[in-house]
Formats: structure tokens, C-alpha cells, sequence
């Protein structure tokens, strides 16, 4: 299976590349201002807000399936634009598309999110990721969606956050919940739908639900560091239009997927 990853210099796409080739797939990667420093890899730059240099770029590779995960938080021209762009480019070469979204893109809410559970953004983002939804769906009906959680591992911005709040230069929110998920499980569960036809939304997120202030004292657990220092603060308090409580069930996903999704409190048990 020949599988291009569009982001694929990005954390998850990194991880997708890195864990193809190791399944011995054939795996083309694109990046936009990073790289691709994964050996194996043919890497291609791209700017998915150029229609047609994606369309190019899919309709040359002619790959199997497509992997979609580029965003840029506050950029709706990438997030929202650059999914549908790629969505039309893979359609057309009649390729398999998994799209990743986002739990960003709820309201947040006491009782957990179901799968199929329509977007309630509440921020520039959370609507750019329910745009990129949308249009992903009216698209390509037959595209998997996975809406994922904070994404742990090597080089995950939501571990240095959490770095900088126990050294006291950020703080994180004890309001806000979430169900983070290692890298790797992901991109693994991306590669198992990448080579399925599962069509539509599906939850891929960890087990665990934690506030972001816990998963910095997990974070300082695990690596050894003072947890005295950790500042702390709330969403509601500063009244930041942020989806607190975002919990998603992913229990579908666990019924489904070979990859075992595990919770963060294995994950970075000392
Ligand atoms: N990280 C999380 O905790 C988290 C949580 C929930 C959902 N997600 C979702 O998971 C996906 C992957 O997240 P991530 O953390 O792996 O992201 P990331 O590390 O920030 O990588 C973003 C990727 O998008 C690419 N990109 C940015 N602008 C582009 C453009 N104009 N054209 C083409 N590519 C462009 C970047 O390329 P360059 O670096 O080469 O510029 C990079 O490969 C995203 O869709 C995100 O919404 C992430």
C-alpha cells in the first residue's frame, strides 16, 4: 500500500511516517516550513492551502490512501481550506482518506462525546476543525474521521506545556478535561483505518480523563520533577472562550481497532 501523509513533518505525521515504513509501506510525506526526518520517507513540500499543488502533488503520487493531519490553530486557510482541498485531491485519485480532527471542536459538557455527535464550537478553531469536518464529509462520505485528544509522546507540545507550568512559566487549568492518547497508539489506529473502509466519525482517544493541571503532576511524576513549582489556574476564571470538560468515548474505536489505545495514566506511570 502506497500511503502519502500530508503533515507529515507535523508530531502525528511523523509518527504515521515512521510507523508505514516500519509495517513496510510505501510512504510519501509532505511538509510545509519543517521536515521529514524519517528514514524511508519520501519527502515532498506542500502548501495545503494551494488547491492545485495539492491536486498535482495526489494525482503524481497516486497513492493508495491519504493521511490528512495539517492545521495551524489560529489559520482557517489550513485548517479548514487545506482539509477540503486535500479531501477533493484524494477523491479524485480515488484514494482511501483518513482525516484527523480534533475534540477541540465540542462545546464541552459533564457527560462524555459520542462519536457521531455534531460539532458545538465555542472558538476560531473549533469551528475551522468543524468546517474541515464538514467539508471532508460532503466530499468523500466513504472518509474515515478521527477525532482525537491531546497527543502525547516525543516532541508533544502538551509535555513541554506541561514542563513550563512546573517550572513556573505557564500555567495549566484545573477546569479542563481531556483524554490524552500516545502518539504512537494513534498513528497506528490511523494505519488500521488507512487500510479499512470504516466511513465517518470516530472517537480515538485514550481511556483516561484528566484536567490539565493532573497531567502535569503525572508529567512530574514520571520524569522526576518538582511538582511544588506547578502553576495553576482555571478557564472559568479567566473567562477564556475554551471548551472546558471534553471528554471523548472511544469506546467504538477500542471495539474496532487491533491497536490497543492505551490511557494516560499507563502511559506515564513513573
Ligand atoms: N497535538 C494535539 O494535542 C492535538 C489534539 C487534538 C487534535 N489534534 C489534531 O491532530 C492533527 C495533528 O496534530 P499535530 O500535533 O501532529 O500537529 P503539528 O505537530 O503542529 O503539525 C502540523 C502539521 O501541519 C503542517 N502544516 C501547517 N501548515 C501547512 C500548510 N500551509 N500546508 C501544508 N502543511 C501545513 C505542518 O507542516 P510544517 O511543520 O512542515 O510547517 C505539520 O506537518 C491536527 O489535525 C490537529 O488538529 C492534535
Amino acid at each position: 500500500m502506497r500511503v502519502l501523509v500530508v503533515g507529515g513533518s507535523g508530531l502525528l505525521g511523523r509518527a504515521v511516517c515512521r510507523r508505514g515504513v516500519d509495517a513496510g509501506l510505501s510512504v510519501v510525506g509532505t511538509f510545509h516550513s519543517g521536515e521529514i526526518s524519517v528514514p524511508g520517507v519520501a519527502a515532498r513540500r506542500l502548501d495545503v492551502t494551494d488547491r492545485a499543488a495539492v491536486r498535482a502533488l495526489v494525482a503524481e503520487v497516486r497513492p493508495d490512501a491519504v493521511v490528512a493531519t495539517p492545521y495551524r490553530y489560529d489559520d482557517w486557510a489550513v485548517t479548514a481550506d487545506g482539509a477540503a482541498h486535500v479531501a477533493v485531491a484524494a477523491a479524485e485519485a480515488g484514494a482511501r482518506l483518513v482525516h484527523v480532527s480534533s475534540d477541540a471542536l465540542h462545546a464541552g459538557r459533564p457527560t462524555p462525546y459520542a462519536d457521531d455527535d455534531p460539532p458545538t464550537p465555542v472558538h476560531a478553531y473549533g469551528a475551522a476543525k468543524a468546517a474541515a469536518e464538514t467539508a471532508v464529509r460532503a466530499i468523500d462520505p466513504g472518509a474515515a474521521l478521527v477525532r482525537t485528544s491531546l497527543i502525547l509522546g516525543e516532541g508533544s507540545k502538551q509535555i513541554q506545556l506541561c514542563r513550563d507550568a512546573l517550572a513556573g512559566r505557564a500555567a495549566l487549568f484545573t477546569d479542563e478535561f481531556r483524554c490524552p492518547v500516545d502518539v504512537t497508539d494513534l498513528a497506528d489506529a490511523v494505519l488500521e483505518l488507512a487500510a479499512s473502509s470504516y466511513p465517518g466519525l470516530l472517537n480515538v482517544a485514550g481511556p483516561d480523563a484528566v484536567s490539565r493541571a493532573d497531567l502535569g503532576l503525572l508529567v512530574a511524576e514520571r520524569f522526576g520533577l518538582d511538582a511544588a513549582g506547578l502553576k495553576t489556574t482555571t478557564g472559568a476564571a479567566l473567562g477564556l472562550a475554551r471548551p472546558l470538560d471534553v471528554r471523548l468515548d472511544s469506546t467504538r474505536a477500542a471495539g474496532l481497532l487491533r491497536t490497543r489505545l492505551r490511557g494516560v495514566r499507563e502511559l506515564l506511570a513513573p
